[in-house]
């Protein structure tokens, strides 16, 4: 069914004019609360087998939504009612900025593969954070992503950040220090050991000190070289990380300037798990995304170490119930393998 609307109707639409329009409907949905409340009851993973803990955060199910859909924490909520365990919004950056001139966003169809380079357009950190304090009428967790205002210039970048993660970390179930996107000018320098490690503990310090201690991950890009995969690594466990979001999209393509997310990025996603994995084992969180497609990908990432799984682009392939799908093959597989938990799957290839 939902293959036949993408090819007759969506696929000819504008990606961004599809974007905001979905946005604008599960917007709608996360204020209706009994609509809300049903989809949840129907759809949100309530399996006891693929309970997860991460970071002294419990989840539903190991698979949830990747920043850069719901950029502004609009409809965390519906999200969730649809079967996905979390929902990472953002990145949301401390003051509200346009993104780049559309077109921004390009679906490579034959590929299940996407080209974004909408350049973190969002309504700033202090709109997001009033739409973080709403009350959500279902049970989801919220991390949040935050990035670089892109005018500021490398030298601010860290009072940048702590600005952003001042007013979000409060109202964040983990954070994210997003370094890893290809389109803000700069942006991954700053995944560079000596730039790295002054705003990780700035913004650490922030995360520290709320009421709950925030935990805080890292998110780096496919395109590191290994040596560098490993250096960030090392300084994550340094710093006291939770953990790794492992990983942004790529540059390394030959289409539209942007960065490429989805099938193509598979497999560099999953060396880059392999590679964090061997280098931090059980010390750190590490949530693997890129190129997630279907219950085989994400029992993969699982297996080679990944306690949290996210995808985007499988979800804009796969339709809206995409993700409960895979948690009902999941639960299912944990069964098979005569486990009582997901947990017991994490890194058992690793
Ligand atoms: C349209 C689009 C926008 C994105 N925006 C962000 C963003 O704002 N921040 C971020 O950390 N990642 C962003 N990403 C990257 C995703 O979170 C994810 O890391 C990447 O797409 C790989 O996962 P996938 O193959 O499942 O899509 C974006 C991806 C897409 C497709």
């Amino acid at each position: 069914m939902y293959r036949l609307v993408f090819t007759q109707v969506l696929r000819r639409l504008d990606a961004e004019t599809v974007h905001r329009l979905t946005v604008s409907a599960l917007a709608l949905l996360a204020r209706l609360p009994l609509l809300k409340r049903l989809l949840h009851r129907a759809f949100a993973p309530h399996d006891p087998v693929l309970r997860i803990t991460a970071f002294g955060v419990h989840f539903p199910g190991p698979l949830g939504l990747a920043a850069g859909f719901d950029k502004d924490a609009a409809c965390a909520e519906a999200v969730a009612a649809l079967g996905f365990g979390h929902v990472e919004v953002g990145t949301i950056t401390a003051h509200a900025q346009p993104g780049n001139p559309r077109p921004r966003l390009f679906r490579l169809v034959p590929q299940r593969a996407v080209i974004n380079r909408m350049g973190f357009n969002n309504d700033g950190a202090r709109a997001a954070a009033r739409r973080l304090r709403r009350p959500r009428g279902v049970p989801v967790v919220v991390g949040v992503n935050i990035g670089k205002t892109k005018v500021v210039p490398e030298s601010g970048a860290v009072a940048d950040y702590v600005a952003g993660a001042k007013e979000l970390a409060p109202l964040a179930d983990y954070l994210v220090v997003n370094v890893s996107s290809p389109n803000t000018p700069g942006l991954r320098d700053l995944q560079a050991v000596e730039l790295l490690r002054p705003l990780l503990t700035a913004v650490k310090e922030v995360a520290d000190g709320t009421p709950r201690r925030t935990p805080l991950l890292v998110k780096i890009a496919p395109d590191l070289a290994d040596d560098d995969i490993d250096a960030v690594a090392d300084l994550a466990l340094e710093l006291g990380l939770d953990g790794i979001v492992a990983t942004n999209t790529t540059i390394r393509h030959g289409g539209e300037t942007g960065g490429l997310s989805g099938r193509p990025l598979k497999e560099r996603s999953l060396e880059v798990l392999r590679r964090l994995r061997a280098r931090v084992g059980d010390r750190l969180t590490l949530v693997s995304v890129g190129g997630v497609e279907d219950a085989d990908d994400v029992w993969e990432r699982v297996l080679a170490g990944a306690t949290l799984v996210q995808g985007y682009t499988g979800w804009i392939y796969g339709g809206p119930l995409w993700a409960a799908g895979i948690h009902r093959q999941l639960a299912r597989r944990v069964r098979r393998h005569g486990m009582k938990s997901i947990a017991e799957a994490v890194g058992r290839t690793a």
